[in-house]
């Protein structure tokens, strides 16, 4: 599993969302987010933006060093975390994603907006040197993606100024899986590229070694709508029978991301991983 893997894994479900408009599992494409919706306690809604409420005051505790807000989001995706930090905290906002389709199609969006000058997107991987300081960095569902995470983790904090905020939301297994369910959680690694997963707690004792200092842990398992099991049954088996046809056709990636996604729901459900925000300071 290499980077360029990752890469070429976020091109296609790119092409795959260009192909069928209705695709949405992974996509919140008129958010410009691909990330996890979440119910909101307050009104109901079910959406991509629910996040929001619980990173937005994370943002806006960071020590700002230079007076505007310096932003990295490093994972990008369509740079919707971005736009939306843009607009509620101002400053100045770095993308990082691996994906050239995501590259082009938020450097679009951002010119199109007449953002360009505030919004910086780069194809590069996190793990690349940096292209400037921040106050705040932030990585929802992207991390997960690093081969070596204590690495990662500590190489951005190096581009994080003290007081800064590091925050990370994403998909974080127990520590210990249920021995029933770790040939699926396995399989989910393998199939949404994943090849580590940290637990929460590991996390915390990487950034821990960063000098990073937890400020917030919060569990979101509980906002989001994971299926019954007999339903992911079906729609497993569903898949499954597509499989070979979308290899065929040059959309392998996309077979993977999509029966991970189903094996991804049934591991929240039963509790062996739980959907987490970690934010951390900068000493
Ligand atoms: C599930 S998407 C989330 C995108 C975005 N954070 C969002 O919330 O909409 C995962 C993102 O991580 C990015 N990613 C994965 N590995 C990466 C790496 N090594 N360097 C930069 N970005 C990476 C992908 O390009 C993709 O944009």
């Amino acid at each position: 599993m290499t980077v360029h893997d990752v890469s070429l894994y976020y091109d296609e479900l790119h092409r795959w969302t260009e192909k069928d408009r209705s695709f949405q599992t992974f996509s919140g494409l008129e958010n410009d987010t691909i990330h996890r919706f979440l119910i909101d306690s307050d009104t109901g809604e079910f959406s991509p933006d629910t996040i929001y409420k619980f990173i937005d005051s994370q943002i806006a505790a960071a020590r700002r060093s230079n007076g505007a807000l310096r932003g990295l989001d490093a994972g990008c995706g369509y740079g919707g975390t971005c736009f939306h930090c843009l607009k509620v905290h101002g400053g100045r906002w770095t993308g990082i994603t691996i994906s050239k389709q995501q590259w082009r199609y938020t450097n679009g969006i951002a010119k199109a907006r007449k953002l360009a000058k505030r919004i910086d997107v780069r194809l590069a991987s996190y793990d690349d040197p940096l292209p400037g300081r921040y106050d705040v960095i932030v990585a929802i569902e992207s991390l997960i993606h690093s081969a070596d995470p204590a690495h990662t983790l500590a190489h951005l904090a190096t581009a994080l100024d003290p007081g800064g905020r590091m925050i990370i939301v994403d998909d974080m297994p127990l520590a210990a899986a249920p021995s029933d369910d770790r040939a699926l959680l396995e399989d989910f690694k393998w199939l949404w590229r994943c090849p580590v997963a940290p637990s929460a707690d590991e996390w915390t004792a990487l950034a821990t070694r960063a000098e990073l200092r937890l400020v917030a842990r919060e569990d979101l398992s509980h906002l989001m709508k994971p299926r019954a099991e007999a339903e992911l049954d079906a729609a497993l088996d569903d898949l499954t029978a597509q499989r070979s046809g979308k290899t065929e056709q040059g959309f392998g990636r996309l077979s993977d991301a999509e029966i991970g996604g189903l094996h991804l729901e049934r591991l929240l459900r039963r509790g062996t991983i739980h959907y987490v925000m970690l934010a951390f300071e900068k000493a």
